[in-house]
């Protein structure tokens, strides 16, 4: 039985903003962006999703800058993108729920063909999922980025979004910074934790300047980055102290590197056959089919998969801590608030059923019938992201 008190409906406070329940559709990429603008069917999904009972959907990732993309079907942000994106908070308004947009940089991992310019990252590196090689971002570079983030955020609250998500995790370009796997730098902007978190800090900063006082946060960070050699939850303990004290108003502790372990972040299936299918050039299809159980490596999905760590980040920070990963019942959902999270970010149970937090109010469900096939990870790079389970009646 849930008591009041650990019950994912009521609200909550983020900062200034407060929310109807507990629960956040996380940035689950929708892949409805085509030629980066913002489409019909983008309004359509958030709207649904936020019709679905959530108390905050996020708008998975906005691009800061033109070289920051994996995909043509990503956005970027600029001023002539507002209006539609008007549209789309309005829409999620209607139905009760609140707005967040994920804002980040693919950094190394950024698509040669998409951008026109060979990567940018903080040191260089080889991409195995691109086949191209990084360069090291000079200061200038760094410089530039930072205003990139910060212009981008003031952009979004302008397009009336509750909330931003800088997204620091996953091995996107902070979280590039932060690694150990990928920074090399013996500048200032490389070798100790200190250093490595320079550049990141700067960007939060100047997004709490772009935003200011009492808008909130968010940021999508490591626990660790799934491998070793990477950022590990001693120093991502440290990082997150670091994140509240530059002007965060929650952390979303998760994990996994997108170029190296991109299952570690979600855990189970690895939908090889699906992904080499959807690769545009022979090359990467066919490495992907024949060595695809290599470069993807597989994770056992567990019920609240991160929690140990994420309490981690709880015992040395004030602000709150989302948790995400592995949430599917309701009875999960009331356990991690006991532990003194403050919010849940949810992503496949959502895309499984937009209905699912609704359901669980009511009492038609007490958990999702999500089973980790993660075909709907292939499903975002084949006109947009949805439940292949459910689209075939199961
Ligand atoms: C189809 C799909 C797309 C995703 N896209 C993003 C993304 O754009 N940004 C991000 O931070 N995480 C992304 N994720 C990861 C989720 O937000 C979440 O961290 C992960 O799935 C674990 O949560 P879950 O167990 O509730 O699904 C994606 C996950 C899925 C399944």
């Amino acid at each position: 039985m849930t008591s009041l008190e650990n019950s994912p409906f009521t609200k909550g406070k983020l900062a200034n903003l407060t929310l109807r329940n507990r629960i956040i559709r996380s940035g689950c990429f929708e892949g409805m962006c085509q030629e980066g603008k913002i489409t019909d069917a983008l309004i359509e999904h958030h709207r649904r999703v936020a019709q679905g009972g959530v108390g905050m959907t996020t708008v998975a990732y906005c691009s800061v800058s033109y070289d920051g993309r994996a995909f043509g079907h990503e956005m970027w942000m600029r001023p002539e993108l507002i209006p539609d994106l008007k549209r789309l908070t309005e829409a999620v308004h209607k139905e009760g729920a609140a707005a967040s947009i994920q804002i980040g940089h693919c950094g190394f991992f950024s698509n040669p063909k998409e951008i026109g310019r060979r990567p940018l990252g903080a040191s260089v590196k080889f991409c195995l999922f691109r086949l191209s090689i990084c360069e090291a971002m000079d200061e200038a570079q760094i410089a530039e980025k930072i205003e990139d983030f910060g212009r981008t955020a003031e952009q979004v609250k302008l397009a009336g979004f509750d909330a931003v998500e800088i997204h620091a995790g996953h091995g996107y370009l902070l979280s590039q910074f932060l690694s150990p796997w990928t920074n090399h730098r013996s500048d200032q902007y490389g070798g100790s934790l200190e250093n490595r978190l320079r550049f990141p800090l700067a960007v939060i900063r100047r997004v709490r300047q772009g935003v200011g006082e009492g808008f909130p946060i968010l940021i999508k960070m490591n626990v660790s980055d799934g491998f070793k050699g990477g950022l590990e939850i001693e120093e991502a303990v440290e990082v997150a102290k670091a994140f509240e004290t530059a002007g965060a108003s929650a952390l979303v502790a998760s994990c996994g590197f997108t170029a190296k372990t991109p299952i570690f972040m979600m855990r189970g299936n690895v939908p090889v056959k699906e992904m080499a299918a959807n690769q545009s050039e022979w090359l990467l299809r066919l490495g992907m089919s024949m060595f695809g159980w290599f470069m993807v490596q597989r994770y056992r999905f567990d019920r609240l998969f991160l929690l140990k760590e994420a309490l981690r980040f709880k015992n040395v920070v004030s602000i709150p801590v989302i948790y995400i990963g592995g949430v599917l019942r309701l009875e999960d959902i009331s356990y991690v608030l006991s532990r003194g999270f403050e919010f849940v970010e949810v992503g496949r149970a959502t895309v499984r059923d937009p209905d699912f937090v609704k359901k669980m109010e009511s009492g038609e469900v007490v958990a999702s019938d999500c089973d980790q096939c993660n075909r709907c990870i292939a499903s975002m790079d084949a006109g947009g992201v949805y439940c292949v389970t459910a689209s075939e009646g199961n």
